[in-house]
């Protein structure tokens, strides 16, 4: 038998090879790198002398060599000691228009505004922000990156920053990579305090993959080691990555229960068996013919509700969509539907909610759940609504009334009740009108048919859903 020690070195070997291979791939090449920093420079050093009033800074990612190959993205702050945020905005997006006269800057918007453009092939965002101290209240939540900057600079060694780009590059493979709403997941950030804090990406994945939640990361001590401080400042947190340079930030609050559930069985996946594979899987999409086929050899009753896509971003659009969602999930399991799953996605133009019943039809007795006993007004008024159509009851079970009524309701009529009154059934309001006007498709054929060409991976991630870690 192997020594325990000499086990967990050949573990270490094993992993720091596969680790060297995907940096190699992942990892931008010096030209590369070099240009972007020299076109960074030089952009700075126009747009400092625009704006003598603030200090204009290169960060982010490609600044600290933590960036993935080919992502040319290059975000560029101007950060004001002082001024109206109208005035800072302003003065910035001028500055920026005369540093580049040529390029099409298109205004976006995070808590405040920002103009990004395709200059010398790079994506450049020109960022203002009001320049504070560590734990200085923030006016916009960009304020803290400056001093994300200077942190990670003087922290992160080099053998660091590769292990962060394979880090971003295992997170990526598994669907887990990004903060934005859509994903729920890994903010670029947080990969770098996640390897600071823990020294290296093998020490991160080894003691992630035995993680007991909640998990508190504190690399600067601001809660003073006390776990229980840190959790009851962020209540209800998984885990709490305090961002380094605001104590009152958890850097890791945009990651979703099951983005930290997938890491933590990624993580031992990848200490067990660290190939190159896992770092690069690749996503087939399936012929409609196979999806169509995979869900009919599944016997269930699938529908679908194709509804028109409201246009606003993406940050908006994913949690109102996800909580629409939810909203119909409890509809459908109030009315007695016997649901599998379901799952919601969107290719711009067209908004899905697809349903999976166990049955076509819900079975012949629909419990209707009463008010509370003590809610004497709600009683009488259930009492005197239900009592006719009733075939038992009213009754009381777990201090409500309930009366069953004798109704056998087919799966897609619960959808299109649901989609009648979906405003006063919680459907988040950017989806209440184009929910009105949907349409409703049902089976597997008819299904997969009106799921447009641009969607097609979504469905079939549906059919085909598994870690591939797993
Ligand atoms: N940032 C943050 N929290 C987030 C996202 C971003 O604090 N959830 C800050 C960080 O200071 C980050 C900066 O905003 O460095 C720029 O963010 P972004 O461009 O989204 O990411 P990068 O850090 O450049 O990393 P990458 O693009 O490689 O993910």
């Amino acid at each position: 038998m192997k020594h325990a020690a000499t086990q967990g070195n050949t573990k270490a070997a094993r992993f720091e090879q596969a680790a060297a291979k995907v940096a190699a791939i992942v990892s931008p090449t010096p030209e590369e790198a070099a240009a972007e920093k020299k076109f960074a420079a030089g952009f700075v050093a126009r747009l400092s002398r625009l704006l003598p009033g603030a200090k204009v800074v290169f960060i982010g990612s490609a600044a600290r060599d933590t960036g993935l190959r080919g992502s040319r993205d290059i975000d560029i702050f101007a950060a004001f000691p002082k001024g109206a945020e109208e005035e800072i905005v302003a003065k910035t997006f001028a500055a920026a228009r005369t540093c580049a006269p040529g390029a099409k800057w298109e205004k976006h918007y995070a808590e405040h505004p920002y103009l990004q453009a395709k200059v010398g092939g790079f994506t450049v965002e020109v960022i203002p922000c009001f320049a504070i101290k560590e734990n200085q209240r923030i006016i916009s939540a960009v304020d803290r990156s400056p001093l994300h900057m200077v942190y990670l600079e003087r922290n992160l060694n080099i053998l660091q920053r590769r292990d962060v780009r394979v880090l971003k590059q295992l997170l990526k493979s598994a669907g887990i990579y990004g903060a934005e709403a859509k994903i729920g997941g890994f903010s670029g950030y947080v990969c770098e305090l996640l390897v600071l804090n823990y020294r290296s990406l093998y020490e991160l994945l080894q003691e992630a993959s035995a993680w007991r939640l909640p998990v508190v990361i504190d690399i600067e001590g601001s809660y003073y080691q006390d776990s229980k401080a840190a959790l009851a400042r962020f209540p209800g947190a998984q885990l709490v990555v305090v961002d380094v340079t605001d104590k009152e930030r958890n850097a890791a609050a945009a990651i979703s229960t099951d983005s930290l559930a997938s890491f933590m069985t990624l993580a031992r996946a990848a200490v067990a068996n660290p190939s190159t594979e896992l770092f690069f899987h690749k996503e087939k999409v399936p012929s409609d013919s196979a999806i169509r086929t995979l869900l009919s050899r599944r016997g269930t009753h699938i529908v679908l509700v194709k509804a028109s896509a409201p246009r606003i971003v993406d940050d908006i659009f994913y949690p109102q969509l996800a909580k629409t969602r939810e909203s119909m999930v409890a509809y459908l399991k109030r009315r007695g539907q016997a649901l599998i799953d379901s799952a919601h996605f969107s290719d711009g133009k067209f908004t899905y909610l697809l349903f999976e019943f166990a049955y076509p039809k819900a079975p012949p007795v629909e419990v209707c759940n009463g008010p509370p006993a003590s809610d004497s007004q709600a009683v009488a008024g259930f009492v005197s609504s239900r009592k006719k159509t009733a075939i038992r009851g009213p009754f009381i079970r777990e201090g409500r009334l309930v009366v069953e009524v004798s109704r056998i309701l087919p799966a897609q009529k619960a959808v299109a009740e649901y989609l009648r009154s979906c405003r006063s059934l919680g459907t988040a309001s950017h989806f209440q009108k184009p929910l009105k006007s949907a349409k409703v498709f049902v089976g597997q054929k008819k299904v997969v048919a009106a799921v447009s060409p641009q969607a097609k991976p979504e469905i079939a991630r549906y059919a085909f859903r598994a870690c591939h870690w797993l």
